[in-house]
């Protein structure tokens, strides 16, 4: 049996080009029945991820064309299943990784990328870990692979990734600088972070007083010119993990070539002979061995979301809005004043 009898109609919000948040567009539609391999996930959180700052002014570096669906990602629970799936996933609750498409009332997802939500944990506090929680566990455990003792840096520490990373890193004991404004460095103390001021001219001064043998790792999402001064905070040994360009965002141009300019500079730097190393962690890499990436994301995923039912993790929802007030939650977001994620759920 399976379950694509009922017609659903979905509501969505469209990023129709490059607008402002206000811009966006709140659509209905039909959707259609799930077709082999797929399900109906009726969303009850997604969330607004840096992301989509980038793709309304077209700067996403994987830009998708307009008009267009965002929302990297979703929790939500499955409706209806295409003819080849078993039936009873139908009522169960999944998070997934989708890249846009996930500001829906309702959305067609394959099976295969469906990972379990553990009982106990809410759909907004899941959320808050699917794409933050996969990059940040991916680059800690994979890319910089840091143990127990060791010191690291987090820029943005009060971003989405970076209220993860922060907290992943204390959990497996390494001790956490964090630059972030003045006005969240309460929080990240409670967080378990040293915070210091990204807007003071001596940040830099001020890590190496804190850190005078130099750290383990830096997790640069900032890219610029800055990049060489997270370079030179490492010890021999040490690994720069620099994935994205936040301060190029919007810097007209070609929205690749700031990219392709920092990933040159991360070679040269990885391949002089000085011991230290210098990487891009990309999420969508190794995406061309499908299973062997589903493999990895559900197994990252699962993790995260395992220390989140055990309380390790702490959600850190920064605000809610419904569905149809997504202009709003991507004017917050934008507003470069909030901890953790905002998160966007169903219209009442
Ligand atoms: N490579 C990958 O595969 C991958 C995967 C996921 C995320 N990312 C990157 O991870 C970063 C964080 O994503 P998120 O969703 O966690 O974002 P978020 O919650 O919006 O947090 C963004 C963080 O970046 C800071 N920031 C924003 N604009 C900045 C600028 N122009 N210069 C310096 N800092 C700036 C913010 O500080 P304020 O709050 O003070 O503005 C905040 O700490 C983004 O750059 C995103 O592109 C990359």
């Amino acid at each position: 049996m399976n379950h694509t009898a009922v017609t659903t109609h979905t509501t969505e919000v469209v990023l129709p080009g490059k607008v402002e948040p206000s811009g966006l567009q709140v659509h209905t539609r039909e959707l259609p029945a799930p077709a082999a391999g797929q399900a109906v996930l009726r969303m009850e959180a997604t969330g607004v991820s840096f992301a989509e700052q980038q793709m309304r002014l077209g700067k996403y570096y994987d830009q998708p064309p307009f008009p267009f669906v965002p929302g990297y990602d979703v929790v939500g629970t499955v409706t209806a299943t295409g003819p080849d799936v078993d039936p009873a996933l139908v009522g169960r609750r999944f998070a997934a990784v989708t890249k846009i498409g996930s500001w829906a009332a309702h959305q067609l997802i394959d099976v295969a990328d469906l990972v379990p939500v553990p009982d106990g944990v809410t759909s907004a506090d899941a959320e808050t870990v699917v794409v933050n929680g996969i990059t940040a566990w991916q680059m800690l455990h994979r890319s910089a692979q840091v143990r127990s003792g060791g010191t690291i840096v987090v820029l943005g520490a009060n971003g989405g990734v970076g209220t993860t990373l922060v907290q992943l890193a204390r959990h497996t004991g390494i001790t956490v600088i964090g630059t972030a404004a003045p006005r969240h460095h309460a929080a990240l103390r409670e967080l378990g972070a040293t915070p210091v001021d990204y807007r003071d001219p001596d940040l830099y001064r001020r890590i190496r007083e804190l850190a005078p043998d130099g750290v383990d790792a830096v997790f640069d999402h900032v890219g610029g010119a800055g990049i060489a001064e997270s370079w030179r905070l490492l010890r021999r040994g040490g690994t720069l993990v620099s994935y994205g360009s936040a301060a190029t965002k919007d810097e007209g141009g070609n929205s690749r070539l700031p990219m392709l300019k920092l990933v040159a500079r991360l070679l040269r730097w990885h391949l002089l002979p000085n011991g230290r190393s210098a990487r891009f962690y990309n999420f969508w890499a190794g995406r061309r061995r499908i299973d062997t990436f589903r493999g990895r994301l559900r197994e990252d995923l699962t993790a995260v979301l395992g220390l989140l039912a055990d309380g390790v993790l702490t959600a850190q929802v920064a605000a809610r809005f419904p569905l149809s007030e997504a202009s709003s939650a991507l004017t917050l977001a934008e507003s470069r004043t909030v901890a953790g994620k905002v998160i966007i759920v169903p219209d009442a």
